[in-house]
């Protein structure tokens, strides 16, 4: 299985939204064991397809970072159909790395998708969990975590990273 390159801030392709899978097949499921490979090595807790290159709607979370293979969630079209209350707290992303800042998330969220075996499947998440769902599926609709900092915040970290482009660390 080959690690992908996971693909930074100022990419197209995270700045898109991305389109709905309509075939599970063996090349969706490399992509799926790849995208697992990949998130484990990073090391993150979550991976959406378009941060590797791909614009379809798929992503892979563990809250364990590897450390729980019970926690492994492969979830194919997610939706985020309810969204409750609300948790503040330091989030980062493997598409901005080197930075990160207090985003405010629904602290419960249930969500809808279908596994990599086209099964359909529901999750209700709290916390960590709804925080790394709502993060995902934001990839797939080409946000970022940045877009929920106040302007001044945001600026001032887009200029970082301007900065690092323009010196050819980014
Ligand atoms: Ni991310």
């Amino acid at each position: 299985m080959a690690l992908m390159e996971i693909k930074r801030y100022g990419e197209q392709v995270l700045s898109s939204p991305s389109v709905p899978v309509t075939d599970i097949d063996e090349e969706i499921n490399r992509l799926v064991r790849s995208m697992i490979e990949t998130m484990y090595a990073a090391p993150g807790v979550g991976l959406a397809a378009p941060q590797v290159g791909v614009a379809k709607r798929l992503a892979v979370i563990d809250t364990s970072a590897g450390e729980d293979p019970g926690k492994l969630i492969v979830i194919v079209n997610p939706e985020i159909k309810v969204a409750e209350g609300e948790q503040i707290g330091d989030e980062g992303c493997l598409s901005i790395p080197g930075f990160s800042a207090d985003v405010s998330r629904p602290r419960r969220v249930f969500v809808t998708g279908v596994d990599p075996n086209g099964k359909p499947v529901e999750y209700e998440a709290k916390d960590l969990l709804a925080r790394a769902f709502c993060h995902e599926v934001d990839h797939l609709n080409g946000k970022f975590f940045l877009d929920y900092l106040s302007p001044i915040k945001r600026e001032l970290i887009k200029r970082k990273i301007r900065k690092k482009m323009h010196s050819g660390e980014w």
